[in-house]
């Protein structure tokens, strides 16, 4: 396994437009620290789905599962491909195939501008959340009778496995022992679903009795997004199932200043290749016009850094964001007026000052 080989996914919409963006400060940095890594583009998305019917082809995902160290993954999504499959096959493709179960989606605000909340300032919103990432109803075991009649039936099961729910659960716990959180919160729905809940819940309690310096919060997963408006000093470290995780990791980005500043990882702890993507989706509306906010991408290169053994080079990406953003060299939707290339370069001016 060659940890330094990246697959990029650059994928639909804006998916492009901020990857080359996140290859280019990736190949600067690799330029400057000599990390030797090695990008390899891989043409997969609606255009080639639209073109010849392909989404993850079983000999290529092998390839990049047998000599990558990493997946960077645009985004996928595209009006023309109403039912979303190739995102499916090929999103899915990663998380499932790979096995990362754990979603890591950090919701931090890197300045005061950003911040949402009246009366409350970036040092207020800076949490993890650890997101289940392979189980849950996103498994798609179900299935469709009596299509097109009234008396249609729709079913969606929701997985739950004794290990998965514990290993995602301990993934948190690991984190906030590693970082030196007081506190794991874990958001469900126990109170309604009495099965698979009632196994998150017991399954919490369990493995918290592991960590004795970190305590478990039991919080339903409908207070937990009241909490992270009214008071979301008050948590350090969320895990939650697939779907709930998916939901409020998109709230947690409205605390961050929008999807456009949301970074994430897909990991197996322990194995490789891992996945990083911003949090944000293809956003059709905003493709081709130079408009897309390229920091998530960035940020989410920076996760991929720490992980390649380098956090000194996240950080150093990190306050980089936070500069242009305190210096307002950004884009629209965080209050600049810069393009998509424009943020990038400015922020690429300001990592290579820092390195
Ligand atoms: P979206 O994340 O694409 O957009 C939601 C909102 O955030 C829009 O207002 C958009 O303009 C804004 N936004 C998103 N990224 C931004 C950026 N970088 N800069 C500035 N603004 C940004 O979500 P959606 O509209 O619900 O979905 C669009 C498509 O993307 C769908 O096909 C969906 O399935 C897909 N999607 C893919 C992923 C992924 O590949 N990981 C994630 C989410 C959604
Ligand atoms: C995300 C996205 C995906 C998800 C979609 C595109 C299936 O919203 O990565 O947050 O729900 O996981
Ligand atoms: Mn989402």
């Amino acid at each position: 396994m060659e940890k330094r080989r990246i697959a990029v996914v650059p994928g639909d919409g804006i998916g492009p437009e901020v990857m080359r963006e996140a290859s280019d400060l990736l190949l600067a940095i690799d330029d400057k620290r000599g990390l030797g890594l090695k990008l390899w583009n891989l043409e997969l998305g609606a255009e080639r789905y639209l073109r010849d019917g392909t989404t993850m082809p079983a000999d290529l995902f092998a390839e990049i599962r047998e000599t990558c160290g990493a997946v960077l993954l645009g985004a996928l999504g595209d009006p023309r491909v109403p039912g979303n499959e190739h995102a499916r096959d090929i999103l899915f493709g990663f998380r499932f195939g790979l096995d990362l179960y754990a979603n890591i989606r950090p919701v931090r605000c890197l300045d005061d501008r950003l911040c949402p909340l009246k009366g409350r300032t970036a040092k207020d919103v800076d949490f993890t959340v650890f997101r289940e990432n392979t189980e849950g109803i996103y498994v798609n075991v179900g299935g469709q009778v009596r299509r097109g009649t009234p008396g249609e039936i729709a079913i969606n099961e929701d997985i739950n496995t004794r290990g998965g729910v514990e290993r995602i659960i301990r993934a948190a716990f690991e984190h906030a022992k590693r970082h030196g959180n007081k506190t794991v919160h874990m958001a469900d729905k126990s109170n309604a679903m009495r099965h698979a809940h009632e196994l998150w819940l017991r399954v919490f309690h369990e493995v918290a009795r592991e960590y004795p310096g970190v305590e478990g919060k039991h919080v339903y997963v409908d207070a937990l997004c009241l909490y992270m408006i009214q008071d979301p000093g008050s948590i350090e470290v969320v895990v939650t199932n697939n779907l709930f995780g998916d939901i409020v990791t998109d709230l947690g980005a409205a605390l961050q200043g929008g999807l456009g500043m949301a970074p994430s990882a897909n990991v197996h702890p322990g194995s490789t290749p891992a996945m990083f993507e911003p949090v944000h989706g293809s956003a059709p509306p905003l493709a081709g016009k130079d408009a897309a906010n390229p920091f998530a991408a960035a940020l989410t290169i920076g996760m991929m850094l720490t992980y390649l053994g380098h956090p000194e080079l996240e950080t150093i990406v990190e306050n980089a964001v936070r500069a242009c953003i305190g210096a307002v060299e950004c884009t629209r939707d965080v209050g600049g007026s810069l393009g998509t290339r424009a943020a990038a370069a400015a922020l690429k001016k300001r990592v290579m000052a820092a390195l």
